[in-house]
This record gives structure tokens, C-alpha cells and sequence, in this order.
């Protein structure tokens, strides 16, 4: 079994590491977070990902896992993971600095013969700036894009739809793919360029598909049809497949968004004028002003003052993740408006400071409340907006919604809540892609 350090416990650092441990590697994750570090040292994972806890807890446990903020560790490994954060720079490029930061502090330690595996989204030529940083020809650095989704991490990194490993040495790359031992599932060796290319592909690939099944509801509630069957009659042609074709509020997270933006500018850099994607990254746009246009249609009266309800702040269900969240969109273009926001989440406190991240601090702070109860949200509320596909609103009782709220009046954007309930509890109702 090898020694391997990961570098960034975030969503993908620690779940690379807790299943690295799982695989029987001895697995330190070094993170400058030193709150962070503490928290997990102590068993304790800040972040909502099923199965991660358990895991994370068996590692510590059986010795396998140990976590710290001391990039100097790396001196006793043979295998570096890179998962640090690639924010969004100036035209949508990818922002390379935590990357070349963690490069250059980790060079000093490294033995001879490290494999350094990045694991972030990087652009093309990322690997060999990386080498550069690390101003070291004896260590290897190889691509190794991570495809995991948020509330299925574990299982996506335990049992990926493929590999990729992109790397200008066989050797290389042969003793990464020993790391996943244990792990059955096609591999794609390829070259470090190749490899980088395929994750923003893959991610506005996804991206274009639910702009576009988005772009067909929206065709469907103009001419009648009904979306959740177009989507089964989409979904049964192998040569389309039926995951991603959900329509919703538009898509958002900490990858979508920013992967786009970026393999546009890749694009651009590249002298190719990548349209398709650019009109995919717009119709996403337009998709969140639709949903704020139904609240519109719902009330009575102007958006000014109203009270509105909104269940769900998450960009999905099953993460804690806010990161461009669709959710705080319509949240900051309702409170722009004038509206009075009344929020449920699960996954977030009441008291929790939103007004950064909806951009609503300049406009109306105090225009945003959170409870802890769903129904408490929808107390007095004028129109409901149902944003995440969280359990837990599916199974509300339509009857007692409808009694807490001042005018029954649902904008489900995922289609969630059951429809002949809510017209029985005479509670109107706006669909996405139905008439
Ligand atoms: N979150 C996802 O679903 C997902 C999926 C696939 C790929 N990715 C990509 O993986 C990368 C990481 O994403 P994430 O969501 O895990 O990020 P994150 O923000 O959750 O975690 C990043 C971690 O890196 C730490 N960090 C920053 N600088 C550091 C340094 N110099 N040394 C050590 N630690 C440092 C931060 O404290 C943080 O804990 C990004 O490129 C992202 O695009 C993310």
C-alpha cells in the first residue's frame, strides 16, 4: 500500500483522502485551514456528504487517515493529491493562484520520484505550469480530473464511470492507477492536456443538457405538452440516456458555473468562438429570471412588499453547498424587487448571514429571513418558491400549507410537490414544462 498526501480537504480533498484510506493507503490530508483540521482530527466532517463521516471516522480509527496544516508532511509520501479551489478569475478564466500557491510551498519536501495528481479543474497546460511552479524535473505531475458529484461523493469516488489519467510518462501514470486498486472501472490513459480538456467537456456537456431540457419545458408550457414525459420518451433512447434531462430552477454549484465560463475562455484563447456554450450559459441565466416572472404571474399585486416563501437554498438536494445556487439568484432578484423573503433549508441555520452570497447586502439585508421550519416560512406568504428538491417538502401536508399561507400559490420549479393534492387544498399552482 502507498503513503499519499492530500492537499485540501474541501468536498473533493477529503473525499480523495477518507477513500484513499478506505482503499488501505496511509493518507494524510493537509489543509490551511486550521479550524478545519482540528474539526476533522476530531472525527468531526464539516461538510454534508453521505457516507463521508463513516469513512472519515474508520481512517482515523484504524490509522490509516491523519489530517494537518504542515504542507511539509508531503516529505514522507510518494503521492500528492492536488484538490485546491479554482475559482473564477477576470473573463471567466480559471483562477490558478491556490493551485501554484500550494505547488511552491510543497516543493521543498518533496523526495525524488513524488507523484504530484492534480485533482482540480484546471485548464489545458495546468500540469506543466504546476511542474514549473514546483521548478523540480525529478517529481511527476499527472492529471488525474476528478468527476464526482455533491451528495454522491463517496460513491462516486469509490466507484467513478471512468478514470482519467493524463500524464507524459507511462510509469507515471501506471502507479497512479495502482492507487485504485480495488476500484473496477474503465480507464483512459491519455496525455495531460487531453485529460484536463475532458472535465470541462464533461462538465458543459451536462451543463448544455439541462440548458436544453430547460429550453424544452419552457416550450412545453406554452404549447401543453407536459414535460415529464417528454423526458421519458427523451430518456429511453440509449443514444440520449435519461440522467440530467430533469428540468429546474437552472443549474448552479461550485463546478457548472464557473467550468463553463472557463472552457469558453479556453475556447476563446484557442481562437474557436464556442456559441453553443455561451447560449447554454444564457439560457441558465434566463431560467432563474422565469421562475421570479412565474411569482410575478401568482400574485395579485406587485412584487413590492409581498411576502414570499422559498424552500430550499441549496444549488441540489443532498449537499450543503451554496456556491452559486440558483436559489440565492431568485432570492437576490426578488429582494431587489422589493419583496419581504421568507427561506427554509435543511442544511442552513436560521441566523445564517446570506446577504454576501445573494449579493442583497447593498439592497436590502434585513429582506431575507431563514427559519427552521418549512411550514414557519410559508407563514403569511403571498406565493411559495420551491427551489430544492429536498424530501422533506414533498411530504408537507397541502392542507395545513395552504392554511398558513395568505394566498395559496405554489412556483414549483422542480416539480416536486404532488399537483391534485395542492389543487384539492385549492392551492394554484405554477409547474415547469407543464401547461
Ligand atoms: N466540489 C465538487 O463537486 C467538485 C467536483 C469535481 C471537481 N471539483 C474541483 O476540485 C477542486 C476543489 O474543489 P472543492 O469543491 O473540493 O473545493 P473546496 O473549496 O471545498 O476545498 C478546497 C480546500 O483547499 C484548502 N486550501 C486552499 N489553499 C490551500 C493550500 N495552499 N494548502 C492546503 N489547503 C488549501 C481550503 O482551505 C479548502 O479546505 C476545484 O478545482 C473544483 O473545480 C470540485
Amino acid at each position: 500500500m502507498s503513503s499519499i498526501a492530500v492537499v485540501g480537504t474541501g468536498y473533493v480533498g477529503l473525499t480523495t483522502a477518507a477513500s484513499m484510506a478506505s482503499l488501505g493507503h496511509s493518507v494524510v490530508g493537509i489543509d490551511i485551514d486550521a479550524d478545519k483540521v482540528a474539526k476533522l482530527t476530531a472525527a468531526e466532517v464539516p461538510i454534508l456528504e453521505p457516507g463521508l463521516t463513516e469513512l472519515v471516522r474508520d481512517g482515523l480509527r484504524q490509522g490509516h487517515l491523519r489530517f494537518s496544516t504542515d504542507h511539509a508532511e508531503a516529505a514522507h509520501v510518494e503521492f500528492v493529491f492536488l484538490c485546491l479551489p479554482t475559482p473564477p478569475a477576470e473573463n471567466g478564466r480559471a483562477d490558478l493562484t491556490y493551485l501554484l500557491d500550494a505547488a511552491r510551498t510543497l516543493s521543498p519536501h518533496l523526495k525524488a520520484d513524488t507523484v504530484v495528481i492534480n485533482k482540480s479543474t484546471v485548464p489545458v497546460g495546468s500540469c506543466a505550469r504546476v511542474q514549473r511552479e514546483l521548478g523540480r524535473q525529478d517529481v511527476f505531475v499527472v492529471s488525474n480530473p476528478e468527476f464526482l458529484r455533491e451528495g454522491h461523493a463517496v460513491q462516486d469516488c469509490l466507484q467513478p464511470d471512468r478514470l482519467v489519467i493524463g500524464s507524459d510518462d507511462e510509469a507515471a501514470a501506471i502507479r497512479v492507477f495502482s492507487l485504485y486498486r480495488g476500484v473496477v472501472t474503465p480507464l483512459v490513459v491519455t496525455d495531460p492536456a487531453t485529460a484536463e480538456l475532458t472535465k470541462y467537456a464533461a462538465n458543459a456537456f451536462l451543463a448544455t443538457k439541462l440548458s436544453f431540457v430547460n429550453s424544452i419545458a419552457a416550450i412545453c408550457e406554452e404549447v401543453g405538452a407536459d414535460i415529464g414525459d417528454v423526458v421519458l420518451g427523451l430518456g429511453h433512447d440509449k443514444r440520449i440516456g435519461a440522467e440530467f434531462l430533469r428540468p429546474g430552477p437552472g443549474w448552479g454549484g461550485s463546478c457548472f458555473p464557473k467550468d463553463t465560463r472557463a472552457l469558453d475562455a479556453i475556447a476563446r484563447d484557442a481562437g474557436y468562438d464556442f456559441t453553443l456554450l455561451r447560449e447554454t450559459i444564457a439560457v441558465n441565466d434566463e431560467q432563474k429570471h422565469r421562475v421570479v416572472d412565474k411569482v410575478r404571474r401568482l400574485l395579485d399585486g406587485p412584487l413590492e412588499g409581498a411576502r414570499i416563501a422559498v424552500w430550499g437554498l441549496t444549488f441540489k438536494a443532498g449537499t450543503d453547498d451554496l456556491r452559486e445556487s440558483p436559489s440565492l439568484a431568485v432570492i437576490a432578484e426578488l429582494v431587489a424587487a422589493g419583496a419581504d423573503v421568507h427561506a427554509h433549508d435543511p442544511t442552513v441555520d436560521p441566523g445564517t448571514d446570506l446577504s454576501r452570497a445573494t449579493g442583497i447586502a447593498a439592497v436590502g439585508p434585513d429582506a431575507l429571513t431563514i427559519h427552521k421550519d418549512a411550514l414557519d416560512a410559508a407563514d403569511g406568504a403571498q406565493a411559495l418558491v420551491v427551489m430544492t428538491e429536498w424530501d422533506d417538502y414533498r411530504w408537507i401536508d397541502p392542507a395545513e400549507l395552504v392554511e398558513r399561507m395568505a394566498a395559496p400559490g405554489v412556483v414549483d420549479t422542480r416539480n416536486l410537490l404532488n399537483r391534485s393534492s395542492l389543487a384539492r387544498a385549492g392551492c394554484r399552482l405554477l409547474s415547469t414544462g407543464r401547461a
